[in-house]
């Protein structure tokens, strides 16, 4: 059994590990806010976090859910864009709002991520 936490809930699954956590959170916890695009590791546009506790500390990177298999999940802290659940934007968030710079609905979510206050 795989268990870690997905954005603010504690998930199990008994899938198979080599599963991408990409078809989880899409198709089994119906978050389709990562997007599908390449499928290969190189647009983005299934980024994540993944929170990982690193001498004591809970360190966060992104990573592409398309490549990442299930299994690497146990434990973790697996954040999507649905998990943000931020009081308000941040300034990029804010810049891109007020200049309408909306990119393709495959890019905004990735490059959201991307920012440091998020790492
Ligand atoms: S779908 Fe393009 S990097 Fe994952």
């Amino acid at each position: 059994m795989i268990t870690f936490i997905l954005n603010n809930k504690e998930v199990s699954t008994a899938l198979s590990p080599g599963t991408p956590v990409l078809d989880f959170v899409r198709y089994h916890q119906y978050l389709t806010g990562t997007k599908i695009g390449c499928r290969e590791g190189d647009c983005g546009a299934c980024t994540v976090l993944v929170g990982d506790l690193t001498t004591g500390e809970l360190r966060y990177r992104s990573a592409t859910s398309c490549l990442m298999p299930l299994g690497n999940a146990h434990g973790k802290h697996i954040v999507t864009i649905e998990g943000l659940n931020m009081a308000e934007l941040n300034s990029v968030q804010q810049a891109m709002a007020d200049e309408s710079a909306t990119q393709c609905g495959f890019c905004t979510p990735a490059s959201w991520f991307q920012w440091p206050d998020f790492a």
